[in-house]
């Protein structure tokens, strides 16, 4: 307990209290003067500050702040120390725009590449977005300025993301949808978490007391303050005693009094009340204690957005075209290449300081070359023949067409879903065109989220997936196209071949207000692997202009308890001419368990620097989590003894080494038989085993009598055991009641006892 807030709340009033529990207004929180109680500032976003010029105005321009690549091109880096970077860069922005809370990371799942606002999220995989989130939030933290981790959670659509109920089991949501946020709660201990506005199996998510109380705040120990995604509460009563501190916006006068009323009248415990104002009092304090700025340096965060977005853009294809060589003709193509498309809409939005444009950083780039422009489509997408003809022109007349597309304007964005995966006919069109006329063609995509291309994907020499870039972007392009950056970026997401091959197909979005979580735990790459089904490209897959060899893969011990965990090594060597960066990603392989699991998952990656023929030995530590699976019966992550596949890869789909490893598992479960278990669930239990085997045994041995020369299961044609294996116990015990002592119901009631105790006497 903290002496100073235990005496500021002692002096607080019930109306202060109250006040304190509701937003001063669209971005500021309540200050107290009279006890020293600071507002805070709370502004967006992830990628980049938008510090509204008014705060008292939910919507207007944005003061000028550097526009960093959004999540997903942030993902792809699979650089933790850049993270850290970019969210050091990130506060000092708000420091010097007087901001106390930066709103992001946005850590939702990608559970369908159709999410409106998948720009914004970091990847499929639970791990990944944790590791990348954390060293975000560490970032932004380690310079006094806090973070909210959004949107808390299952918020995967925009498709009546304020109303919809999702229906997901217990696993697939602690495996798959709580895992990230978990992992930056223990490791991060961020300042705010935003709940989100949907609601999860039944309840708000903003009055969900298992999901902020006895999850969030009791099970991983989140001693920040819990903040409403922007009017996510409905009723402020249910939403305090469901856990949500600081509602937002403000003012909400009605919301306030409404506090102060259920205290008075006994409907709301002043303790729960205490409870939300002490979390609020400790971030308001805490936030006090940042050292301002006047200014932030442009030109140097304009930098590393510039790295930031080079790290992140994605060779997805190249027939050896990329890096250029020497060329003394270019043809650069597409109206995106003059008016870059770089960021997302919505409340990431950033009024950028400044923005490079693609075709001036090629023409800075491609000394002594000729470089001629064609418009290829106008900014709505509509069917434009004439611009295609003039873009064939164009690009029949150079050595190398340099293509930018993008999907249709503005389906990037907070609020709308997508309807399929595709780019505009008009753009397909000219892809076709232009790589007909020159067999040269280089792709850039800017998007936020997977696009299909099986219609076009065999026509360029290259594809480069750019992402939605940041104002810095441009320039990352160019020295990704002559080779002045050799990339690195490796897929946060699988990309499909077509909508319908992707997991969540079936259950979105969802209708009459609720949407299935169908597909359960099999999101991204854990469904593809499972299904076997093809991709156009994998998750973790990414080129490079060099090569990389990996070898002596090895463990340092081969057997060894969970609690211990195992460090994984391998050698990684640079096999090509160029310096390059190799993320070297480490999957988990359940070789048998009693409940089913994904094929492999990413539990551990590197990234690694290395010059040409240099090799360096990479090493990854995996703890108990990396071999552990939520048990839905026992409520609970549990690890089963036995061999686990450590899979080592460049891609999820390009495993390079394997080696098998024995945990020993220390678990001590509690048994979790019951009436309905059947007879295979007692044998399969270690006390249930020992109770019930003699009697199985009998029964076997009755089969195998001869009956008239046959046995039973000849007689039947069909293993009758296998029958009984399936059976409840209490109903093979019903069966035969007349030749039992009691009844089925006060025997099995017996025997779950011993089994429960531990107590290992035989029938
Ligand atoms: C968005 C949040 C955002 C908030 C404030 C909401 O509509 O969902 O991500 O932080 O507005 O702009």
């Amino acid at each position: 307990m903290n002496d100073a807030i235990e005496e500021i709340l002692g002096q607080l009033t019930l109306e202060e209290k109250a006040a304190l529990c509701v937003g001063a207004g669209p971005w500021k929180t309540v200050s107290i003067e009279r006890l020293g109680i600071p507002g805070m500032v709370m502004t967006d976003g992830p990628h980049g500050i938008r510090r509204s010029s008014d705060l008292d105005a939910l919507i207007t321009k944005a003061l000028p702040s550097t526009c960093f690549p959004t999540a997903s091109s942030l993902a792809c880096t699979w650089n933790r120390d850049l993270l850290t970077e970019i969210g050091q860069a990130l506060a000092d922005e708000a420091l010097s725009q007087d901001v106390n809370v930066v709103l992001g990371p946005g850590m939702n799942i990608k559970r369908s590449p159709l999410c409106g606002r998948n720009f914004e999220y970091l990847s499929e995989d639970p791990f990944l977005t944790g590791e990348m989130a954390a060293s975000l939030v560490n970032g932004v933290q380690s310079m006094g300025v806090g973070v909210s981790l959004k949107h808390y959670v299952m918020n995967n659509q925009e498709f009546k993301r304020m109303s919809i109920n999702v229906i997901v089991d217990e696993r697939t949501m602690r495996e798959i949808y709580l895992a990230g946020f978990e992992m930056v709660v223990k490791k991060s201990q961020p300042w705010t978490v935003m709940c989100s506005y949907n609601k999860v199996n039944g309840q708000r998510c903003s009055e969900h007391h298992e999901l902020l109380n006895d999850i969030l705040k009791k099970e991983w120990g989140f001693e920040g303050l819990v903040v409403s995604d922007w009017g996510a509460v409905r009723d402020r009563i249910k939403s305090l005693r469901g856990g949500l501190d600081l509602e937002m916006p403000g003012p909400q006068p009605a919301n306030v009094q409404s506090i102060i009323d259920a205290v008075r009248n006994g409907q709301l415990d002043e303790v729960v009340l205490d409870e939300s104002v002490r979390r609020i009092l400790t971030i308001a304090l805490q936030a006090a204690k940042a050292t301002k700025k006047k200014d932030f340096d442009v030109d140097g965060h304009d930098a590393l957005a510039s790295r930031a977005a080079s790290e992140g853009m994605v060779l997805l294809k190249n027939n050896g075209i990329l890096p250029l060589k020497k060329i003394n003709k270019i043809a650069v193509i597409g109206y995106f290449a003059k008016e870059p498309y770089y960021q997302g809409g919505g409340s990431s939005h950033i009024n950028a300081t400044k923005v490079a444009i693609p075709l001036d950083e090629i023409m800075k780039q491609a000394v002594d070359c000729e470089i001629t422009y064609a418009d290829g489509y106008t900014f709505d997408g509509s069917d434009q023949p004439e611009l295609i003809d003039e873009a064939f022109m164009a690009a029949s007349a150079a050595e190398v067409a340099i293509l930018f597309i993008a999907p249709p304007s503005q389906t990037d964005t907070e609020g709308v879903d997508r309807l399929d995966l595709e780019i505009n006919h008009q753009h397909v069109a000219l892809i076709k065109a232009v790589t007909a006329a020159q067999p040269n063609s280089i792709v850039i995509l800017n998007n936020g989220a997977p696009l299909v291309m099986r219609e076009w994907i065999d026509g360029p020499a290259a594809v480069l997936e750019a992402w939605m870039m940041g104002q810095a972007g441009a320039e990352a392009i160019a020295d990704i196209l002559f080779g002045k950056i050799n990339p690195s970026g490796k897929l946060a997401e699988t990309f499909p071949y077509r909508l319908s091959d992707t997991p969540a197909f079936m259950n979105w979005p969802g209708e009459l207000n609720e949407v299935r979580y169908g597909e359960g735990m099999y999101v991204g790459y854990r469904y593809y692997d499972l299904k076997e089904q093809p991709v156009l490209f994998p998750f973790g897959h990414g080129l490079s202009y060099t090569t990389f060899s990996y070898s002596n893969p090895r463990a340092s011990t081969t057997a060894f308890k969970d609690t211990d965990g195992v460090i994984i090594s391998v050698d990684v060597t640079n096999t090509g001419e160029v310096a390059g960066k190799e993320v070297v990603q480490v999957y988990v392989r359940d070789v048998k368990s009693t409940l089913v699991r994904p094929v492999k998952e990413l539990k551990g990656f590197a990234k690694v620097e290395l010059q040409p023929g240099e090799t360096k030995t990479v090493s990854i530590s995996l703890d108990k989590r990396a071999f552990a699976f939520w048990h839905p019966a026992y409520h609970d992550w549990v690890t089963e003894e036995g061999d686990f596949e450590i899979l080592i890869g460049a891609s999820s789909a390009d495993i390079r080494q394997q080696i098998m490893v024995f945990l020993q598992s220390t678990r001590d479960l509690p048994c979790i038989l019951d009436e309905e278990s059947t007879f295979k669930d007692w044998l399969e239990d270690a006390n249930g085993k020992i109770i019930i085997e003699p009697m199985y045994l009998q029964m076997k041995e009755q089969f195998n009598l001869m009956m008239g020369g046959e046995t039973a299961s000849e007689a039947m044609g069909s293993d009758l055991m296998g029958f009984i294996l399936e059976m409840p116990l209490i109903k093979a015990l019903q069966m035969q009641q007349s030749a039992l002592p009691a009844s089925a119901d006060q025997i099995i009631h017996g025997l779950l006892l011993q089994a429960k105790m531990g107590k290992r006497e035989k029938v």
